[in-house]
């Protein structure tokens, strides 16, 4: 792994580089959880941090944050803003009660709700229409990986999920086995697919690595080029994790 020195997170002028930390607790979390976790967060950051808890936590934890200012986000959205869809939740709505991201296209909703990239791109064109910043999930699985087809399924991700803006958006890359399994892309596989989504993208988008993000490998992948951030999941449950990686 070719590794760069943590000062490549510095700015020319000396000062810190800004990321994005994103936490995706997926369907974990309670009150009483949530009542610990921010007695033990540090307050402030100079990263731009969002927080995406399950749909009936992100009240409460909206008003946990606000006073680190950090953000508020939501792990999916409906392709419609209102109607006859129930269990769903809309754009609006997300709107309504404080967030500013969502989290659209994970895997996981890929494998488990059957989402197709024609969804995604629906439900990304919702959100970016009511003023919500969608952050759009690609990647690979091992077998795509293995046959070496990783470069154009994701191509192939990009191009169906990602509707036509002039509104910056997020791209997380996050490679299907590595998700939870401990496995993380290498830094040059890394780089290598963030040179070719940040070919397919705007120049002001901005695009993160997910997948077993950890205390041991956060700064070493934000210090690649072409990283903006990460998405970081089992690691931002426990505050003490995510503080050191947003340190
Ligand atoms: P883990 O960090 O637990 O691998 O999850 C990654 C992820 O899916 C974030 O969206």
């Amino acid at each position: 792994m070719n590794q760069l020195p943590m000062n490549q997170l510095e700015t020319a002028s000396g000062g810190k580089m800004s990321k994005i930390i994103v936490a995706n607790w997926k369907m974990n979390g309670s009150n009483a959880f949530i009542n610990t976790f921010f007695q033990k967060l540090t307050p402030k950051s100079p990263h731009k941090v969002v927080f995406c808890p399950p749909y009936p936590y992100l009240s409460v934890v909206s008003s946990h944050i606000k006073e680190y200012h950090y953000y508020l986000g939501a792990q999916d959205c409906h392709t419609n803003n209102a109607g006859a869809f129930t269990g769903d939740i809309s754009a609006e709505m997300l709107i309504d009660i404080g967030c500013q991201y969502v989290i659209l296209g994970h895997s996981e909703r890929r494998q488990h709700h059957q989402e197709t990239s024609d969804i995604v791109f629906k439900k990304s064109q919702m959100a970016i229409h009511t003023g919500l910043t969608p952050i759009i999930c690609v990647g690979e699985t091992l077998n795509d990986r293995n046959t070496k087809n990783h470069l154009d399924v994701v191509k192939q991700q990009l191009i169906q999920s990602i509707p036509q803006t002039t509104t910056p958006l997020i791209i997380a890359y996050e490679p299907v086995w590595a998700i939870g399994t401990g496995l993380t892309a290498t830094l040059s596989d890394i780089v290598e697919m963030h040179q070719m989504i940040t070919t397919h993208c705007q120049h002001k988008d901005k695009v993160l690595y997910g997948g077993s993000v950890t205390t041991d490998n956060a700064s070493e992948i934000l210090s690649q080029p072409n990283v903006d951030g990460v998405l970081v999941g089992g690691a931002s449950l426990k505050p003490e994790m995510l503080n050191t990686i947003i340190e």
